[in-house]
Protein backbone atom coordinates (compact mmCIF):
# COMPACT_ATOMS: atom_id res chain seq x y z
CA UNK A 1 0.00 0.00 0.00
CA UNK A 2 1.03 3.38 -0.65
CA UNK A 3 -0.02 6.22 1.93
CA UNK A 4 0.15 9.67 1.04
CA UNK A 5 1.01 11.90 4.20
CA UNK A 6 -0.38 15.41 3.99
CA UNK A 7 0.88 17.47 6.58
CA UNK A 8 3.80 15.35 6.77
CA UNK A 9 6.33 17.88 8.41
CA UNK A 10 3.65 18.95 10.86
CA UNK A 11 3.28 17.29 14.70
CA UNK A 12 0.93 15.22 14.32
CA UNK A 13 2.12 14.44 10.46
CA UNK A 14 5.61 13.16 12.29
CA UNK A 15 3.64 11.41 14.52
CA UNK A 16 1.77 9.14 11.86
CA UNK A 17 4.96 8.94 10.11
CA UNK A 18 6.37 7.09 12.41
CA UNK A 19 3.57 4.43 13.39
CA UNK A 20 2.92 3.52 10.09
CA UNK A 21 6.28 2.36 9.71
CA UNK A 22 6.50 0.92 12.76
CA UNK A 23 3.11 -0.93 12.04
CA UNK A 24 3.10 -1.72 8.48
CA UNK A 25 6.51 -1.99 7.50
CA UNK A 26 6.14 -3.27 3.94
CA UNK A 27 3.75 0.02 3.26
CA UNK A 28 5.47 2.98 1.16
CA UNK A 29 4.92 6.47 2.48
CA UNK A 30 4.94 9.46 0.35
CA UNK A 31 5.34 13.06 2.35
CA UNK A 32 4.31 16.13 1.38
CA UNK A 33 4.33 19.34 3.24
CA UNK A 34 5.21 23.00 1.76
CA UNK A 35 7.52 22.96 4.72
CA UNK A 36 9.70 20.07 4.51
CA UNK A 37 12.87 19.53 2.69
CA UNK A 38 13.69 19.48 -0.46
CA UNK A 39 13.84 16.23 -2.13
CA UNK A 40 12.71 14.30 1.32
CA UNK A 41 9.00 15.85 0.92
CA UNK A 42 7.01 16.69 -2.04
CA UNK A 43 6.22 20.07 -1.52
CA UNK A 44 3.12 20.19 -3.06
CA UNK A 45 -0.02 16.90 -3.84
CA UNK A 46 0.31 17.97 -7.37
CA UNK A 47 3.90 17.61 -7.71
CA UNK A 48 3.24 13.85 -7.17
CA UNK A 49 2.17 11.72 -10.03
CA UNK A 50 2.98 8.82 -8.65
CA UNK A 51 0.53 5.60 -7.61
CA UNK A 52 -1.70 5.51 -4.08
CA UNK A 53 -3.79 4.10 -2.47
CA UNK A 54 -4.96 6.77 0.20
CA UNK A 55 -3.91 10.32 1.30
CA UNK A 56 -3.96 10.95 5.27
CA UNK A 57 -4.45 14.88 5.89
CA UNK A 58 -3.38 16.37 8.99
CA UNK A 59 -2.17 19.51 7.94
CA UNK A 60 -4.27 22.99 7.38
CA UNK A 61 -7.89 23.57 6.39
CA UNK A 62 -7.12 26.61 3.43
CA UNK A 63 -5.53 23.55 1.70
CA UNK A 64 -8.86 21.56 1.52
CA UNK A 65 -9.08 22.88 -2.19
CA UNK A 66 -6.50 21.62 -3.37
CA UNK A 67 -7.01 18.34 -1.42
CA UNK A 68 -10.00 17.23 -2.55
CA UNK A 69 -9.56 18.21 -6.15
CA UNK A 70 -6.28 16.10 -6.50
CA UNK A 71 -8.01 13.32 -4.65
CA UNK A 72 -10.98 13.32 -7.08
CA UNK A 73 -8.98 13.88 -9.89
CA UNK A 74 -6.60 10.80 -8.92
CA UNK A 75 -9.56 8.71 -7.67
CA UNK A 76 -7.78 8.49 -3.85
CA UNK A 77 -9.45 7.46 -0.66
CA UNK A 78 -9.20 10.35 1.94
CA UNK A 79 -9.06 10.33 5.24
CA UNK A 80 -9.31 14.27 6.60
CA UNK A 81 -8.13 14.62 10.34
CA UNK A 82 -7.69 18.35 9.65
CA UNK A 83 -9.82 20.70 11.65
CA UNK A 84 -11.36 24.01 11.92
CA UNK A 85 -12.71 23.77 7.74
CA UNK A 86 -15.24 26.72 6.47
CA UNK A 87 -18.37 26.11 5.29
CA UNK A 88 -17.24 26.36 1.86
CA UNK A 89 -14.06 24.24 2.57
CA UNK A 90 -16.96 21.23 3.83
CA UNK A 91 -19.24 21.90 0.71
CA UNK A 92 -15.83 20.77 -1.19
CA UNK A 93 -15.17 17.81 0.91
CA UNK A 94 -18.82 16.72 0.54
CA UNK A 95 -18.58 16.73 -3.05
CA UNK A 96 -14.86 14.75 -3.14
CA UNK A 97 -17.28 12.19 -1.07
CA UNK A 98 -19.44 11.60 -4.54
CA UNK A 99 -15.95 10.19 -6.49
CA UNK A 100 -14.16 8.80 -3.48
CA UNK A 101 -14.65 7.70 0.38
CA UNK A 102 -13.91 10.04 2.26
CA UNK A 103 -13.55 9.69 6.32
CA UNK A 104 -13.86 12.99 8.26
CA UNK A 105 -13.30 12.90 11.85
CA UNK A 106 -12.47 15.84 14.43
CA UNK A 107 -11.31 12.79 16.02
CA UNK A 108 -9.57 9.76 15.59
CA UNK A 109 -10.00 8.43 19.23
CA UNK A 110 -12.17 5.61 19.87
CA UNK A 111 -12.52 6.71 23.44
CA UNK A 112 -14.31 9.95 22.04
CA UNK A 113 -16.58 7.89 19.68
CA UNK A 114 -17.58 5.84 22.84
CA UNK A 115 -17.97 9.67 25.01
CA UNK A 116 -20.04 11.27 21.97
CA UNK A 117 -22.66 7.86 22.47
CA UNK A 118 -22.65 8.23 26.35
CA UNK A 119 -23.11 11.91 25.75
CA UNK A 120 -26.39 11.59 23.61
CA UNK A 121 -27.69 9.07 26.42
CA UNK A 122 -27.14 11.14 29.19
CA UNK A 123 -28.81 14.31 27.33
CA UNK A 124 -31.53 12.03 26.32
CA UNK A 125 -31.80 10.54 29.94
CA UNK A 126 -31.85 14.08 31.73
CA UNK A 127 -33.82 16.34 28.85
CA UNK A 128 -34.20 19.55 31.57
CA UNK A 129 -30.57 19.47 32.37
CA UNK A 130 -28.28 21.85 31.68
CA UNK A 131 -25.28 21.01 29.26
CA UNK A 132 -22.34 22.48 29.52
CA UNK A 133 -19.24 21.25 27.51
CA UNK A 134 -15.35 22.16 28.29
CA UNK A 135 -12.38 21.45 26.16
CA UNK A 136 -8.90 21.86 26.74
CA UNK A 137 -5.82 22.04 24.45
CA UNK A 138 -2.27 23.34 24.26
CA UNK A 139 -1.53 26.44 23.84
CA UNK A 140 -0.42 26.42 20.11
CA UNK A 141 -3.85 25.10 18.76
CA UNK A 142 -5.43 27.38 15.90
CA UNK A 143 -8.75 26.54 16.13
CA UNK A 144 -11.20 27.57 18.94
CA UNK A 145 -13.46 25.57 20.63
CA UNK A 146 -12.06 22.52 19.14
CA UNK A 147 -13.30 20.15 16.31
CA UNK A 148 -14.19 17.51 19.10
CA UNK A 149 -16.19 19.76 21.20
CA UNK A 150 -18.50 21.09 18.37
CA UNK A 151 -19.03 17.64 17.33
CA UNK A 152 -19.45 16.47 20.63
CA UNK A 153 -22.16 19.94 21.11
CA UNK A 154 -23.56 18.90 17.80
CA UNK A 155 -24.57 15.12 18.50
CA UNK A 156 -25.65 16.61 21.83
CA UNK A 157 -28.09 18.87 20.28
CA UNK A 158 -29.08 16.02 17.78
CA UNK A 159 -30.68 14.50 20.43
CA UNK A 160 -32.03 17.98 22.13
CA UNK A 161 -34.51 19.70 19.58
CA UNK A 162 -34.54 23.36 19.77
CA UNK A 163 -31.58 23.79 21.69
CA UNK A 164 -28.88 26.34 21.04
CA UNK A 165 -24.89 26.56 20.64
CA UNK A 166 -23.51 28.81 23.12
CA UNK A 167 -19.90 29.39 21.98
CA UNK A 168 -17.95 30.72 24.75
CA UNK A 169 -20.04 33.24 26.91
CA UNK A 170 -19.40 36.64 26.56
CA UNK A 171 -22.31 38.37 27.51
CA UNK A 172 -23.66 39.33 30.76
CA UNK A 173 -27.08 37.53 30.85
CA UNK A 174 -29.08 34.19 32.36
CA UNK A 175 -28.72 31.22 30.86
CA UNK A 176 -31.61 29.79 28.69
CA UNK A 177 -32.65 26.14 29.50
CA UNK A 178 -32.10 25.52 25.86
CA UNK A 179 -28.23 26.80 25.70
CA UNK A 180 -25.34 24.23 24.99
CA UNK A 181 -22.50 26.24 26.60
CA UNK A 182 -19.16 24.91 24.50
CA UNK A 183 -15.88 26.41 26.50
CA UNK A 184 -11.97 26.33 25.35
CA UNK A 185 -8.99 26.38 27.59
CA UNK A 186 -5.79 27.24 26.14
CA UNK A 187 -2.52 25.84 28.51
CA UNK A 188 0.81 24.30 28.69
CA UNK A 189 0.96 20.97 26.24
CA UNK A 190 -2.40 19.24 26.63
CA UNK A 191 -2.93 17.17 24.10
CA UNK A 192 -6.69 17.27 24.52
CA UNK A 193 -9.40 17.33 27.09
CA UNK A 194 -13.29 16.84 26.72
CA UNK A 195 -15.93 16.85 29.36
CA UNK A 196 -19.11 17.49 29.71
CA UNK A 197 -20.86 18.21 32.03
CA UNK A 198 -25.05 17.48 32.61
CA UNK A 199 -26.21 19.23 35.59
CA UNK A 200 -29.94 19.20 37.59
CA UNK A 201 -30.75 21.02 40.66
CA UNK A 202 -29.72 18.39 42.32
CA UNK A 203 -27.60 16.36 40.98
CA UNK A 204 -24.42 16.47 38.13
CA UNK A 205 -23.26 13.56 35.54
CA UNK A 206 -19.39 14.81 34.25
CA UNK A 207 -18.12 12.47 31.49
CA UNK A 208 -14.99 12.91 30.55
CA UNK A 209 -12.38 11.93 28.11
CA UNK A 210 -8.27 12.48 28.27
CA UNK A 211 -5.92 12.05 25.34
CA UNK A 212 -2.49 11.46 27.05
CA UNK A 213 -0.47 11.20 24.02
CA UNK A 214 -0.80 11.81 19.99
CA UNK A 215 -0.08 8.55 18.65
CA UNK A 216 -3.65 7.90 19.73
CA UNK A 217 -4.88 10.05 16.70
CA UNK A 218 -1.98 8.19 14.58
CA UNK A 219 -3.17 4.42 15.98
CA UNK A 220 -7.11 5.59 14.23
CA UNK A 221 -5.57 7.40 11.49
CA UNK A 222 -4.07 4.13 10.67
CA UNK A 223 -7.42 2.35 10.92
CA UNK A 224 -9.14 4.34 8.88
CA UNK A 225 -6.63 4.58 6.20
CA UNK A 226 -6.76 0.47 5.94
CA UNK A 227 -10.59 0.69 6.14
CA UNK A 228 -11.15 3.50 4.09
CA UNK A 229 -10.05 1.70 0.98
CA UNK A 230 -11.97 -1.40 1.31
CA UNK A 231 -15.39 1.00 1.49
CA UNK A 232 -17.49 2.47 -2.25
CA UNK A 233 -17.21 6.72 -2.37
CA UNK A 234 -19.17 8.55 0.00
CA UNK A 235 -18.96 10.59 3.55
CA UNK A 236 -18.06 8.64 6.28
CA UNK A 237 -17.09 8.84 9.99
CA UNK A 238 -15.49 6.95 12.63
CA UNK A 239 -18.82 5.82 13.98
CA UNK A 240 -18.46 4.08 10.62
CA UNK A 241 -15.47 1.98 11.24
CA UNK A 242 -16.88 0.83 15.01
CA UNK A 243 -20.04 0.33 14.10
CA UNK A 244 -20.15 -3.21 15.47
CA UNK A 245 -18.60 -2.18 18.61
CA UNK A 246 -20.93 0.48 19.66
CA UNK A 247 -24.00 -1.90 18.85
N1 LIG B 1 -8.73 14.50 13.90
C1 LIG B 1 -7.84 14.29 14.88
O1 LIG B 1 -7.89 13.29 15.63
C2 LIG B 1 -6.74 15.30 15.06
C3 LIG B 1 -5.77 15.13 16.06
C4 LIG B 1 -4.74 16.07 16.15
C5 LIG B 1 -4.70 17.15 15.29
N2 LIG B 1 -5.69 17.28 14.36
C6 LIG B 1 -5.69 18.38 13.38
O2 LIG B 1 -4.67 18.10 12.41
C7 LIG B 1 -4.17 19.35 11.90
C8 LIG B 1 -2.65 19.37 12.04
O3 LIG B 1 -2.32 19.37 13.41
P1 LIG B 1 -0.81 19.53 13.90
O4 LIG B 1 -0.85 19.66 15.39
O5 LIG B 1 0.04 18.47 13.29
O6 LIG B 1 -0.45 20.95 13.25
P2 LIG B 1 0.99 21.50 12.78
O7 LIG B 1 0.79 22.96 12.60
O8 LIG B 1 2.06 21.01 13.68
O9 LIG B 1 1.21 20.80 11.35
C9 LIG B 1 0.50 21.12 10.21
C10 LIG B 1 1.40 20.83 9.01
O10 LIG B 1 0.63 21.07 7.82
C11 LIG B 1 1.44 21.74 6.92
N3 LIG B 1 0.64 22.52 5.98
C12 LIG B 1 0.15 23.77 6.14
N4 LIG B 1 -0.49 24.15 5.02
C13 LIG B 1 -0.40 23.11 4.16
C14 LIG B 1 -0.83 22.90 2.84
N5 LIG B 1 -1.49 23.86 2.17
N6 LIG B 1 -0.56 21.72 2.25
C15 LIG B 1 0.12 20.74 2.91
N7 LIG B 1 0.57 20.89 4.17
C16 LIG B 1 0.31 22.06 4.79
C17 LIG B 1 2.35 22.64 7.74
O11 LIG B 1 3.54 22.97 7.02
C18 LIG B 1 2.63 21.74 8.95
O12 LIG B 1 3.81 20.98 8.75
C19 LIG B 1 -4.88 20.45 12.68
O13 LIG B 1 -6.00 20.88 11.93
C20 LIG B 1 -5.34 19.75 13.95
O14 LIG B 1 -6.47 20.35 14.55
C21 LIG B 1 -6.69 16.39 14.23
Amino acid sequence: MKYIIHGACGRMGRVVQQLFREKLPDADLIPVDPMGREGEVYRALTDYRGPGDCIVDFSHHSATLELTAYASSRKLPLVIATTGQTEAELAAIHEAAKSVPVLLASNFSLGIVVLTALAKQAAKAFPDADIEIVEAHHNRKLDVPSGTALSLAKAVQSVRPGSRLVIGRHENGKREPADIGVHALRMGNVVGVHEIHICTDTQTLTIRHEAHDRALFAEGALTAAQWITTVTPGMYQMQDILKGMLA
